[in-house]
């Protein structure tokens, strides 16, 4: 079968630079698609940090006007990804945070910047750029909403299939209407049909209503962002596209989240060695702070420091959980006010709560083979990386009971401890008092170790690759390029059904 070319359009890709879990999400399905007959290349801006890290660079086409200055595309590969960067100084060139500057504010020629992005994703994928041309063009968050838009209103019938992908409904790219000729779009695409969105223009409404398909990185997540709260303005949208739009769970590459070969932590351990945890767990708490002792119970937390994440909610529950004896390990960056806070908990009880204020990947990795428990009291949750971590590593994961960390997480409820499958504690709704319950039933857990031992077991044997996920994104990358529909499949791995079959 011949491959799906696809061009995936994203702001961000780890190895090369990340803020957050659609790096991760971007850099690794690539490698997951190919046996599934898919080949992929990312679309992305040359940022220093892109241009710095990537080999075998070759231009492939010049724009002489790209937002206001020439750019080059450049071909290029890197960590085993197929790229084409944008080398546009006067857009990307600026170290660090792809989104903000040195003040913490957003770049306020991110529209433009952004924009760029998505205008060049649909010029390859009307075949402007010689020599590739997508069958599927798949666009990431808003930065990438554009996409969609500039293909729908530029290319007519003779475009490749698109599809938007919603890894957060929070951050919609929302801008005044007057940049509506800058960007390049025409004025019949100010329309509530088109780029409109509450009278100015809405990057990712644009490729809400504009792309053939919708995905986000949950089921459940799909259903929530259809609801009134959870829609968060694009309920609506969301609701008159329900038959286009698909949760699919992220997977992760368990490679480079293998607690055996991890060399960013301190002891490597296997589900059948469980104890040089031990030995994280004192680096951990060396690290960040606390006091050393393998005979309390560290509850850690690897987070963008938001609103999101409930992170007020585990302040105002320190009291309580600290009251158990457990410390608190956190390593996060984010809202000013909210780095702040966490760090007047680590004056208030030190020893006992750590910090490291900032974003350090090898931390992000030693937090999931020291802590005993990782913590996410998200207030919504489109998938979550963190928690796949966490179960692949026995550090057991706490999470408020909504998206991804919903359909994630097995709770440890006295049914599924009498099965032999609960893999974490959720808990709901995210409020205070119910984390404080949560903790209080990890504490209880932890005291019990041949119980508690069962409940790492069962996480670290969940299937969190992008096994099952990279065959739904093929599947839907082969029926936009082909108009085949996949037949359908049985979900569960064999073991499974035989077990099933045979019960
Ligand atoms: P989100 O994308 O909403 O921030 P995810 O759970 O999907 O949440 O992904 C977060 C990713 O970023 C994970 O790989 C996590 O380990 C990493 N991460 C978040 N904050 C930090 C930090 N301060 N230092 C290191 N890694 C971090
Ligand atoms: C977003 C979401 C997170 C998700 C990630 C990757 O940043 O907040 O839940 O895991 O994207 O899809």
């Amino acid at each position: 079968m011949k491959p799906v070319a696809v061009l995936s359009v994203v702001s961000e890709l780890f190895p090369l630079i990340k803020t957050g879990g659609l790096a991760d999400v971007a850099g690794s399905l690539p490698a997951f698609l190919r046996p599934e007959g898919i080949a992929t290349t990312t679309l992305l801006p040359g940022y220093p940090a892109v241009l710095a890290k990537i080999s075998n660079a070759v231009a492939i086409h010049e724009f002489q006007n790209l937002f206001g200055a020439p750019a080059t595309l450049l071909r290029a590969t890197a960590a085993g990804l197929d790229l084409i960067v944008i080398d546009a100084p006067h857009l990307y060139a600026r170290v660090g945070n792809p989104y903000v500057g040195p003040d913490g504010e957003n770049w306020s020629d991110n529209p433009i910047r952004f924009a760029a992005l998505s205008a060049v994703g649909a010029a390859i994928g009307l075949g402007e750029v010689a020599g590739y041309r997508p069958d599927v063009v798949h666009a990431h968050d808003w930065q990438a909403g554009l996409t969609p838009a500039y293909l729908h209103y530029r290319g007519g019938n003779d475009r490749p299939a698109t599809i938007m992908t919603i890894h957060n409904l929070a951050f919609q790219g929302q801008y005044g209407p007057e940049l509506l000729e800058q960007l390049g779009l025409p004025p019949e695409a100010m329309g509530v049909d088109g780029v409109e969105y509450y009278g100015g223009i809405g990057f990712l409404k644009a490729g809400i209503q504009l792309a053939d398909r919708i995905t986000t990185v949950s089921p459940r997540y799909a259903e929530e962002i259809c609801t009134l709260e959870g829609g968060m303005g694009l309920g609506g949208l969301l609701r008159d596209r329900i038959v286009d739009l698909q949760g699919i769970l992220n997977g992760i590459d368990e490679s480079v989240w293998d607690p055996s070969a991890d060399d960013l932590i301190s002891a490597k351990f296997d589900r059948a060695h469980i104890k040089p945890r031990r030995v994280n767990k004192l680096t951990l708490q060396r690290r960040v702070g606390l006091h050393e002792d393998t005979d309390v119970l560290v509850l850690g937390l690897v987070s963008r420091l938001t609103w999101q994440k409930g992170i007020d909610l585990l302040l105002d529950a320190l009291p309580l959980i600290l009251g158990t004896g457990a410390q608190v390990a956190i390593i996060g960056q984010g809202d000013r006010g909210m780095e702040r806070a966490v760090r007047d908990a680590v004056t208030a009880y030190p020893g006992r709560v750590g910090c490291v204020i900032g974003y350090d990947e090898e931390l992000g990795h030693l937090i999931q083979a020291g802590a005993d428990a990782l913590l996410l009291p998200s207030r919504f949750e489109p998938c979550g990386l963190t928690q796949l971590y966490a179960l692949r590593y026995g550090c057991v994961p706490v999470v408020a009971r909504v998206g991804g960390l919903s359909d994630t997480v097995i709770d440890a409820n006295e049914m599924a401890r009498a099965e032999g499958i609960g893999t974490g504690i959720q808990f709901a709704p995210p409020s205070v008092e119910m984390l404080e319950s949560a903790v209080l039933r990890v504490a209880a857990l932890w005291r019990k170790p041949a119980l508690w031992r069962r409940i790492q077991r069962n996480g670290m044997r969940t299937d969190v690759s992008w096994r099952r996920s990279a065959r739904l994104y093929a599947e839907l990358y082969r029926e936009l390029a082909t108009g085949e529909i996949a037949p359908e499949h049985d979900e569960l791995p064999p073991e499974t059904s035989d077990y099933l079959m045979s019960a």
